[in-house]
């Protein structure tokens, strides 16, 4: 009954182990939810009252599939401030999240026999996308501390390479790609002419240093890049679903045409409310990446005394990936199985390695309150000393 794409589509392993912790929060079950990569933030105040103000002022009309010309200069704008690029607002899309502008940059850009280099550990939703478009995800294994080197992609890299996906600072490592390797790396792309989909959405969460916009390196590796971002991670706006892409004008109006036939447009009020947040008052985003920036060295601090676990420390994002090879082969074999018995019986939701096609591993997010970390880290220590 079903096409064969479907068939073997994966759903995210992250959502489904979110929906299982908030079942269990729902049934008054205690528990602490570090799965999901969501900050725990409200929108902040001026954002909200922008939208307060759209659906007064009746946005409630289709807008233009790309979304509208005031959102688009507004992310012109705030690329220009902070990314050192320059984009007309026809070069820029705006969709309902950068997740599904990744489906639509894969789908525009990918074909049956290309393939995509995807560093690895990757967010699973990548590679699950890259194969929708028929094409084929090739794994690129780093090992810690996650470091992507331009001598790493030169191994993987064969005739059928069209893609290279980047996120930095990626989800799950946190890592960072260096500026000078980011350079080779822009260097290799144009020696090949490859295209780079850079997945940023968490370029302002970094704690080690800055984040640096491949496409801002030189001409030629612009027009060979899609820069996709969005607003969910850095103004606490993941329900909004808005994300944005900006590349060449050809790639773009592709982009469009089949924007316009899959969703028309992102939802106008949070288009709206997204021209506040890229370009009003950015004091809230300094106190969150603090606050975040915290938590961080408490989870580091925290880790860093439990022997049977090891770790790189992330740069960025919010998440710590972290090696649980010293327990396994004891009572439990896998990553997998290990994470559902820290939910069953600790009632601490993590993510297991192998949803980002790294066993051995788990994920946690410290986009959780103080509290909440105090007693996961107490949690997990006690499953520890279980398994
Ligand atoms: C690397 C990466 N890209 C994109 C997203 C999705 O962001 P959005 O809410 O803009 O779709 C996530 C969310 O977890 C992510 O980790």
């Amino acid at each position: 009954m079903f096409a064969k794409r479907i068939i073997k589509l994966l759903p995210s392993p992250t959502i489904a182990i979110d929906v299982k912790a908030k079942a269990f929060k729902r049934q008054g079950i205690p528990v602490i939810n570090l799965s999901v990569g969501e900050p725990d933030f409200q929108t902040p105040e001026n954002i909200k009252k922008a939208a307060h103000r759209a659906i007064d002022e009746d946005y409630s009309f289709y807008t233009a599939p790309e979304g509208m010309i005031e959102v688009r200069e507004a992310i012109a704008k705030k690329l220009f401030r902070d990314n050192k690029l320059v984009y007309d607002p026809t070069e820029i899309i705006v969709g309902s999240g950068s997740k599904q502008l990744l489906y639509t940059a894969f789908q525009v850009l990918c074909d049956k026999g290309d393939e995509v280099i995807i560093p690895v550990p990757a967010w699973n939703t990548f590679v699950e996308q890259v194969k929708l478009a028929g094409s084929k995800p090739v794994f690129l294994y780093l090992k810690p501390p996650f470091k992507l080197t331009a001598t790493a992609i030169k191994k993987v890299i064969t005739p059928k390479t069209k893609v290279l996906l980047l996120n930095s600072p990626s989800n799950p490592t946190g890592a960072m790609i260096d500026s000078r390797e980011l350079k080779k790396i822009a260097d290799f792309v144009v020696e090949h002419n490859l295209l780079i989909i850079t997945d940023e959405i968490y370029e302002k969460l970094t704690y080690t240093q800055k984040h640096i916009s491949i496409a801002s390196l030189n001409d030629q590796v612009k027009k060979q890049t899609i820069t996709i971002n969005g607003v969910s991670k850095a103004y606490a706006m993941t329900g909004w679903r808005i994300g944005y892409a900006a590349g060449s004008k050809e790639i773009i109006e592709k982009m469009k045409a089949l924007q316009s036939q899959l969703l028309s447009h992102a939802t106008a009020i949070a288009q709206v409310a997204t021209i506040e947040a890229l370009n009003g008052d950015q004091k809230s985003l300094e106190i969150m990446r603090k606050a975040f920036a915290k938590r961080r060295t408490f989870c580091i601090k925290e880790l860093a005394k439990v022997k049977e676990l090891s770790f790189t420390e992330p740069e960025g994002a919010f998440y710590v990936f972290i090696s649980i090879e010293k327990l396994l082969g004891k009572k439990y074999n896998t990553a997998t199985v290990w994470a559902e018995a820290l939910l069953d019986e600790e009632k601490v939701a993590v993510v297991p390695g192998e949803a980002f096609f790294y066993p051995g591993y788990f994920r946690m997010s410290y986009a959780a309150s103080d509290e909440d970390l105090k007693e996961a880290m107490k949690r997990i220590k006690k499953f520890i000393t279980k398994s």
